[in-house]
């Protein structure tokens, strides 16, 4: 099998400004597809010193070039439909066609570390001020207004705008692979970090809804739900390896190696699923 096995794909990636989003645009580069980011910051790994010192070129859309493939980058805030249709559109302008679509915007921000006044290095606990982004807290019976409709738009409507508008090109070309992103907070009940959960859950809902009206077009629509994966954001969570059946936090590569199987003929026959990778984290007890 070739190892340019995405070569003449086109691949949209929302959210690869940084963190799990650019690993698979990498991932999907070195399989040889065309990529177009759409983040809300372009620059988002400059918030993170861990994200910093991942970077081997100014921004993402130059390391994917490096890579011998075409490279688009759009900012844009996904939570607003229009906004998120006209994006896609201009990549299907730019690059003809739509194959893949990673739906990776999202997390358990409340606030992004661009819109307040300090920016730094990375705070390292969610839901600890600090200088990073700050993440979401709340439970299901104590949950400030705009944090609830803050986290519900970032994480479940930008995914579902995204769908909403590569579908139809997918539907005429009678094919494609989309991938939205769950979490394990999103299986498991909890009774803190509530509107996310809620979010990642709706996420799994809609994801086999989804498969279910785009399957006649051969249109393949699976979800991810990582556990603890090392990012900028989240912060090293190396501690909680004792929770963790492999023993160890996760990495971005773990998640960029289940996306690679999603979005290749390997899951020609999947759809509507959701896969979970956490290293068994989910079955601890
Ligand atoms: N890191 C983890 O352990 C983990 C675990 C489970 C699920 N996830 C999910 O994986 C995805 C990526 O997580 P990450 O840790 O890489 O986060 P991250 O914050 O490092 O990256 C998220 C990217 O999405 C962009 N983004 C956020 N809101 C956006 C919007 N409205 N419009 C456009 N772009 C937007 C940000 O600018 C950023 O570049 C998220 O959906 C997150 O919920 C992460």
């Amino acid at each position: 099998m070739s190892e340019k096995k995405l070569a003449g794909k086109v691949a949209v990636i929302t959210g690869g400004a940084r963190g799990l989003g650019r690993g698979y645009a990498l991932r999907l580069a070195g399989l040889g597809a065309d990529i177009a980011i759409i983040d809300r910051n372009l620059k988002a790994a400059d918030v993170y010193d861990f994200e910093k010192q991942l970077m081997t070129a100014a921004d993402v859309t130059e390391e994917l070039r490096s890579l011998g493939v075409r490279a688009m980058g759009i900012e844009a805030d996904l939570t607003d439909r229009v906004v998120t249709e006209k994006a896609v559109a201009e990549v299907i302008d730019a690059m003809g066609h739509i194959d893949i679509a990673i739906c990776n915007a999202g997390g358990g921000t409340v606030t992004f570390a661009d819109e307040r006044e300090s920016v730094g290095s990375e705070s390292g606990e969610p839901g600890v001020e600090g200088t990073g982004d700050i993440s979401t807290t709340g439970t299901p019976s104590d949950c400030d207004q705009d944090m609830l409709l803050r986290v519900l738009d970032c994480n479940l409507m930008s995914c579902m705008y995204t769908c909403m508008a590569v579908a139809p090109f997918m539907k005429r070309q009678k094919s494609g692979k989309i991938v939205t992103v769950s979490s394990t907070a999103g299986i498991d009940a909890s009774a803190w970090y509530h509107p996310y959960g809620v979010a990642k859950a709706a996420i799994v809902h809609y994801t086999r809804s989804l498969a279910q009206e785009l399957g006649p077009y051969n249109i393949n629509v699976n979800s991810i739900a990582p556990g603890i994966i090392r990012t900028g954001r989240l912060g090293d969570r190396s501690h909680t390896a004792n929770q963790i059946a492999l023993r160890r936090e996760g990495t971005i590569e773990d998640c960029a190696k289940v996306v690679e199987f999603l979005v290749t003929d390997l899951s020609d026959y999947v759809t509507g699923k959701t896969i979970t990778i956490d290293g068994g984290q989910s079955d601890h007890r």
